[in-house]
């Protein structure tokens, strides 16, 4: 059971990937030595050793007592306070969850907001809301952010209308910073349950934390397994060795690709659960990465959907990409094409076999056709969707890009560039001090 990782079909020779080992090593002890830029923000790293255990069974407890009580849901957050979350429940719910009956669901219907300021959105949301019985997780490192914050401000008042302030108090849980912050302050003065975000992590590092695990175990994932594979991940991914370490080979092989000029990284999957990890993904690495002047482009495209649409530039456009590949090995649930006496679809030839396997077919004859192309490929693969993998595969992505940030010279953990449009909205908006 592990994530795979194959560069043989990128172009890149081992000769290369040895080149980098002395670099590697240099970010591996920058990292590991708690030595490089941003250290104060590297709590993700060995989280899964020295998580809070008293807080996690808290977690466990609050989230069974809410998958007992709620019809909906819903969990407010933006970026790094929403999209983990989110790529873990898509990847590993029922592709239908929210439309099952509830006893198949075994739990709330799920909903985001506080992603967006659409008014469309929220008043929809709002509709549907109606005879309900509504849970709110709102989360907010810094408390301050204006998204979710507008949401929950009418959410609150929502819940408060309905049930009156003393049971609107039951069904609001907030994870934020342990001591500051506006969504801190107002936590407290409620009486809310609340739930931690730690100091030293970062948003787009914090899927691990009470972050993503309450409203992933209120949806029914089971969060020891997600905990267990990423715990896993953390002493493989730990081996300094650049020839046993796959989640490093990613990291450097990427470096080697976009020094090569390929600007742009395209996250490829087959699956579409696996959309929203790719909404992560490219927080993860754009966040990280993208400052200085410097930064590979990270891109994400759902096949075989895309290969309709962006197919054609992948194949033939630019040649300044490249794609990163995720394939899943095995399918937990198929379905065989079946016989028919008519075949008008032509389809007979495929009677027997798996959908699984055709989109199998459809991955290997698009890596041939895009390396015919001279798209370099990186691929990576896991053995089944379930949150054991997926636990893996969050780490593996975090701790390549940390050494990833580190290779290039920049620091991964901070994101000073967000900080631009918010000053002029603010000033916009007429916000005091702005
Ligand atoms: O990575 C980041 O820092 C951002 O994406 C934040 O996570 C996002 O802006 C949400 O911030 P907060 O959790 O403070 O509301």
């Amino acid at each position: 059971m592990t994530v795979g990782f194959d560069y043989s079909k990128s172009f890149i020779k081992k000769h290369e990937v040895d080149f980098m080992k002395p670099f590697l090593k240099e970010a591996h002890n920058l990292l590991h030595d708690g030595d490089g830029p941003g250290n104060e923000f590297i709590g993700w790293l060995d989280w899964t050793e020295k998580y809070d255990r008293q807080e996690y069974e808290k977690i466990k407890t609050v989230a069974a007592g809410i998958r007992q009580k709620a019809d909906v849901f819903i969990v407010v957050g933006i970026g790094g306070s929403y999209l983990g979350a989110r790529a873990a429940f898509e990847a590993l719910t029922h592709t239908f969850h929210n439309l099952l009956p509830r006893e198949e669901r075994q739990a709330p219907q799920i909903y985001f907001a506080g992603n967006n300021m659409s008014p469309k959105y929220m008043t929809d949301l709002m509709e549907t809301l109606e005879d309900k019985e509504v849970y709110v997780n709102v989360i907010s490192k810094s408390g301050t952010t204006t998204e979710p914050a507008i949401a929950f401000r009418i959410l609150k008042s929502h819940l408060e209308d309905k049930y009156g302030k003393e049971e609107a108090r039951n069904r609001i849980f907030a994870t934020t910073d342990g001591s500051k912050g506006a969504l801190k302050t107002l936590a407290t003065n409620e009486g809310y349950e609340t739930f931690v975000i730690p100091d030293d992590i970062g948003g787009r590092y914090s899927v691990l934390t009470p972050v993503g695990l309450l409203p992933l175990s209120v949806a029914g994932i089971d969060i020891d397994q997600l905990m267990e594979g990423a715990h896993e991940a953390a002493i493989q991914y730990g081996n300094p060795n650049l020839d046993e370490n796959r989640c490093y080979q990613y990291a450097v092989t990427r470096q080697i690709l976009h020094k090569r000029g390929k600007d742009i990284e395209i996250l490829v999957n087959y699956e579409p659960g696996l959309q929203y990890l790719g909404e992560w993904w490219k927080q993860l690495y754009g966040e990280s990465e993208g400052k200085d002047g410097k930064g590979v482009f990270p891109a994400s495209v759902n096949f075989t959907a895309d290969l309709h649409s962006m197919g054609q530039l992948i194949q033939d456009g630019k040649r300044n990409i490249f794609e990163t590949s995720i394939v899943i090995e095995n399918a937990e649930r198929d379905l065989e094409i079946s016989h028919d006496e008519e075949n008008l679809d032509g389809l007979n030839y495929l009677q027997g076999k798996t959908i699984g396997h055709v989109n199998r077919k459809a991955f290997e004859g698009t890596l041939l056709a895009h390396l015919e192309g001279n798209v370099p490929n990186l691929i990576i693969s896991l053995p089944l969707l379930d949150e054991f993998n997926f636990g893996k595969l969050i780490y593996f992505f975090e701790k390549a890009c940390a050494i990833s940030g580190y290779l290039q010279g920049v620091n991964p953990f901070d994101q000073p560039g967000v900080e631009a449009y918010k000053k002029n909205m603010f000033k916009l908006l007429g916000k005091e001090g702005y």
